[in-house]
């Protein structure tokens, strides 16, 4: 990386002498310029997450022949602005003016309108935005492409049209602040994407914010405007059962996590079975592991076929798959349409199936409404206390963020299940935890 380093620290120097990027923007320019296919940057307002968006469109323009750059954004007014940095560089640049632009600025031709510069290397930079009236009729086949301030962005339009935008094998370059779980939320945890995390403080010590602004926006704004914005953190809703901080702590943690050599770990396989026209069923090997203490996710099978059957060879080849292994319980949602995936399990000699019901009663009685109301709250506490490791999974995580609770009329604690969709990923693994019921200690227990 030194001699990359050295030679896009040239490349600025040369094309744009008076440029000075700070060391986090020239690793965002590094990446653009190697061609990492998805990169994110959450930082604070002000920070120059715009302005090295337009860098690296410009510079990966000029590098690279026969490209299409496209900046999109919430309006045309913000893309423009975009353009606005670039057309800026361009006129303080004497080499790219000179020698890189197809047309001069001062000439309003169609291939160099407003919205539009085009390069002698046939390279062009285009400013689109999710208001074109057109928009349902994709115009853009990107190599680059840039979503200035994604958060903003509508989830219909996002995934309907911005990402319809770039091409199959093309780079993304997302930026934003996380005042908004949506759509970037789903990115930012999304394992593709490379992120660059800017607080404040990085911001301080790169110089790019003063620390008496900083300070005075701290008076102004509330609390939680103050981390989603200067601590670039991701709040999580009032009523939401998982904290963001624990969910990524446990998916942090999984990648360096190594059972020990040969360890006999205990596994439960966990069968959420599809029943309503979108549900889909969800297969997780949950794994315990006796001399870490730890529980930790070994596998998640989502299934689009609907038959039983499918289900059931699906279970007894993971089964085999770990055979070598401890295996201790295949857990089965019974209830409905399951129950037949139980029978079907048992029919083939499956000894050790036990069945689940979302609805039967807890252990503790007084305090949870049901059982996977219990589970629920286990598991909150198994992560609170980094006690499960899951992999960053998006469908799992987007999942566990969007689970909440209340209290029902006898003060009992009960989830609350998402609405826009079945949690499939969250009921499959909750299942698979039961399987652990007897080593989970739970009895009457206070646990939460
Ligand atoms: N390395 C730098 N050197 C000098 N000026 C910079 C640098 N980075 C950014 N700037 C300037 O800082 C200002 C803010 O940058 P920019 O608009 O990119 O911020 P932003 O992070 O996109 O903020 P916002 O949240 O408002 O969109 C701009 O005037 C830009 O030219
Ligand atoms: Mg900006």
């Amino acid at each position: 990386m030194i001699i990359v380093d050295f030679f896009v620290k040239m490349i600025v120097k040369t094309l744009l002498p008076e440029v000075e990027l700070t060391n986090t923007q020239l690793n965002i320019l590094e990446d653009v310029l190697a061609h990492t296919k998805r990169l994110l940057i959450l930082a604070p307002p002000k920070w120059g997450k715009s302005y090295i968006s337009a860098i690296s469109g410009l510079l990966f323009a000029i590098l690279n022949d026969n490209v299409e750059v496209v900046i999109m954004s919430n309006n045309s007014k913000q893309s423009k602005m975009v353009m606005g940095y670039i057309k800026n560089l361009i006129e303080r640049s004497p080499l790219i003016s000179q020698q890189y632009i197809k047309e001069h600025f001062s000439v309003p031709r169609p291939e160099f309108s407003d919205d539009k510069i085009v390069f002698k290397n046939n390279s062009k930079i285009i400013a689109a935005h999710i208001h074109d009236k057109l928009w349902k009729n994709v115009l853009y086949n990107a190599d680059l492409l840039i979503v200035d301030e994604s958060v903003i962005i509508d989830d219909y339009k996002y995934r309907n049209y911005v990402m319809r935008t770039v091409k199959k094998d093309g780079i993304i370059l997302e930026n934003g602040t996380p005042i908004m779980k949506n759509h970037f939320f789903n990115t930012y945890n999304d394992e593709d994407y490379k992120v660059y995390e800017i607080d404040y403080k990085l911001a301080v010590q790169e110089g790019r914010l003063s620390l008496k602004d900083v300070e005075k926006m701290k008076s102004l704004l509330s609390n939680t405007e103050f981390v989603k914005m200067y601590e670039v953190k991701f709040v999580d809703d009032e009523d939401a059962l998982y904290s963001h901080e624990s969910i990524k702590k446990a998916y942090k943690d999984y990648n360096n996590f190594k059972v020990p050599y040969k360890e006999s770990v205990k596994m439960v396989i966990g069968v959420d079975v599809a029943r309503f026209g979108d549900d889909s069923t969800v297969i997780t090997v949950l794994a315990y592991s006796p001399h870490k203490d730890k529980y930790y996710i070994r596998r998640i099978k989502q299934l689009t076929k609907k038959e039983l059957s499918s289900v059931v060879s699906n279970v007894s080849y993971i089964y085999t798959n770990y055979s070598k292994e401890n295996m201790y319980k295949i857990v089965v949602d019974a209830n409905g349409v399951g129950a037949g995936v139980v029978d079907m399990l048992r029919e083939r000699g499956y000894d050790n199936v036990e069945e689940f019901y979302a609805m039967a009663k807890p252990f503790n009685k007084e305090k949870y409404e049901n059982i996977k109301t219990e589970m629920a709250f286990i598991l909150k506490k198994l992560l609170d206390d980094g006690k499960i490791l899951i992999p960053k999974d998006s469908a799992l995580i987007d999942d566990l963020i969007n689970i909440r609770y209340d209290y029902n009329k006898y003060g009992q604690y009960r989830v609350i299940d998402r609405e826009d969709k079945s949690p499939d990923y969250f009921d499959s693994l909750l299942i698979a935890l039961y399987g652990f019921k007897n080593l989970l200690n739970l009895n009457e227990n206070d646990i939460s």
